[in-house]
């Protein structure tokens, strides 16, 4: 019988799944470090310079976990695994840009929001600008995004192209593989910013997103120490210091959002 020792695995497997729990905010504070997960391509909000992963969303994240009396310590991995991740434990907290949608919030748990923003067009045609524009166009997009989701409920899309990172997507366009991308609207103004003579244009918003920290589904008690310290890091002026070395403004949601 060849089927056996396969079939026990993945039964191993399953049981050592359920078995293992989320590290709850006691287990964390007793080791002292908190392992946070991001993805490293997706700048200016987690990105590496060198070997150095950097970038706003970096920086919070320390004064959040420095704020908690905790040792940040980072993994980096592609950004469809990261909140697979969680689920199995593999580590506390993902940071990366995740919108709070309410399919996510179905698998995760989702802290207090760190920026709010949205999915913008970009493409090297000027009179690409409206989602309507878009009709009959093809569209790039980053993998398991809610830019992908959205841009593939716009009418008359000729067709959307999924790549593993936002950086790839980006690549189509340059290449004229598509007639546009969806990103983040700072990372496209960042684009912009760094590469003024390329030829990018910014067209108008298609999402509004209130972007957080994701915590293993049902672990709220970090999922609130972690909202309290963010909290308090708004207040202190820390918050404010990073967002404008970024962006030059700050990018906290406005009150009430
Ligand atoms: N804000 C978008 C979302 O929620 C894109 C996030 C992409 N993040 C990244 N690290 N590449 O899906």
């Amino acid at each position: 019988m060849k089927i056996l020792p396969t079939f026990t695995l993945a039964v191993a497997l399953c049981v050592a799944a359920t078995a293992v729990q989320a590290r709850p905010l006691e287990a964390v504070r007793k080791d002292g470090t908190l392992l946070i997960a991001t993805e490293g391509h997706y700048a200016p909000f987690n990105f590496f310079q060198g070997k150095q992963l950097t970038g706003f969303e970096v920086e919070v994240a320390e004064l959040v976990a420095r704020k908690m009396g905790l040792t940040p310590q980072w993994k980096t991995l592609s950004f469809d695994a990261l909140l697979t991740g969680l689920q199995q434990d593999r580590w506390d907290v993902v940071i990366a840009s995740h919108a709070i949608t309410e399919e996510r919030a179905r698998a995760v748990t989702f802290a207090a929001p760190h920026y709010c923003s949205g999915g913008t067009i970009v493409s090297m045609t000027p009179t690409l600008r409206s989602a309507g524009d878009l009709a009959g166009k093809t569209v790039s997009v980053q993998t398991g995004t809610t830019y992908a989701a959205e841009v593939q409920r716009l009418p008359g899309i000729q067709s959307v192209k999924n790549f593993p990172a936002d950086t790839d997507a980006r690549n189509a366009l340059v290449s004229k593989r598509v007639d546009a991308m969806v990103t983040d609207r700072f990372v496209a103004k960042e684009l912009l910013r760094k590469s003024p003579k390329a030829g990018f244009h910014l067209g108008e918003m298609v999402t509004v997103e209130r972007i957080a920290a994701a915590m293993a589904l049902g672990n709220t008690g970090l999922a609130d120490a972690w909202s309290q310290a963010l909290q308090a890091v708004m207040a202190d002026g820390s918050y404010a210091k990073v967002s404008q070395k970024y962006f030059q403004e700050d990018i906290r949601c406005p009150a009430g959002r």
